[in-house]
């Protein structure tokens, strides 16, 4: 059974990488992908791209020419749920895309053919990794530059949102969080692909799940923070709560 690892960034990918023991690159569809054991395990590594059609075409890839049984996504996120901080994990309970708006031919972030606006992900899959994470970030207390991660990092579950934008204005944010909780969905955290992923492994019957650091609050200052987040702190989380998930 292949569990395939999507990474939105080069930078996360690159971590995961090392552990790979006997690895083989292909090119398929545009994009490099990476087959090999960790920890005995097949394992295939790619980079979704950014963006829910990129990540769509990836997942697509995964499922068609790799045939892997089950998807696991790595990434960051900006945080937008009360408490949900920088240095924070966020694991997906289920996702919606915050750009879907085909009303009034259907209700406002409905998915068009699918009758439903959320898409859940894997109860098993999703459990492993919130353990991972959790064990992780307890034991990561004080390890990171406090200007990076102040305090100690907590993992949650919940509701991530994805769309084609980065969220990076505080009324944007507000705006946002007043339109969804007002349909009744609380949302802790946004990025651009993981609900397009949700929807492949909807459409193909294979369980999903992620995870995502938060980078960034999704305000005036997200930009900012971004690279040096990624390169210190996103890359060690996704390699230690993957290699947690997959010891499990
Ligand atoms: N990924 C990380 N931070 C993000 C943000 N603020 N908006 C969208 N995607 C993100």
């Amino acid at each position: 059974m292949t569990t395939a690892i999507l990474s939105a960034l080069q930078e996360e990918q690159s971590s995961l990488l090392q552990h790979l023991q006997r690895p083989r690159r292909t090119m398929h569809a545009g994009r490099v992908f990476w087959q090999g054991d960790w920890h005995g395990r097949p394992v295939v590594l790619a980079l979704s791209g950014i963006g829910k059609v990129a990540a769509a075409t990836t997942a697509t890839a995964l499922v068609e020419r790799f045939g892997v049984a089950r998807i696991v996504f790595t990434g960051v996120a900006g945080g937008v749920g009360d408490g949900v901080q920088v240095g924070d994990v966020v694991v997906a309970h289920d996702y919606v895309q915050h750009d879907m708006d085909a009303s009034p031919l259907f209700p406002r972030w409905e998915l068009p053919g699918y009758a439903r606006t959320r898409l859940r992900c894997d109860t098993a899959l999703t459990a492993m990794l919130l353990e991972a994470a959790s064990a992780y970030v307890q034991s990561a207390t004080g390890q990171f530059d406090s200007k990076l991660v102040a305090g100690q990092p907590r993992a949650h579950r919940g509701l991530i949102a994805s769309g084609d934008r980065f969220v990076c204005a505080a009324q944007e944010v507000q705006n946002l969080r007043t339109a969804l909780t007002s349909a009744g969905h609380e949302v802790l955290a946004v990025e651009m692909e993981g609900a397009a992923v949700a929807q492949v492994c909807h459409d193909y019957g294979l369980p999903f799940a992620a995870m995502r650091t938060i980078s960034d609050r999704a305000d005036d200052s997200a930009h900012v923070d971004f690279p040096a987040f990624v390169n210190t702190v996103a890359t060690r989380y996704a390699e230690h709560i993957i290699q947690g998930f997959l010891q499990k």
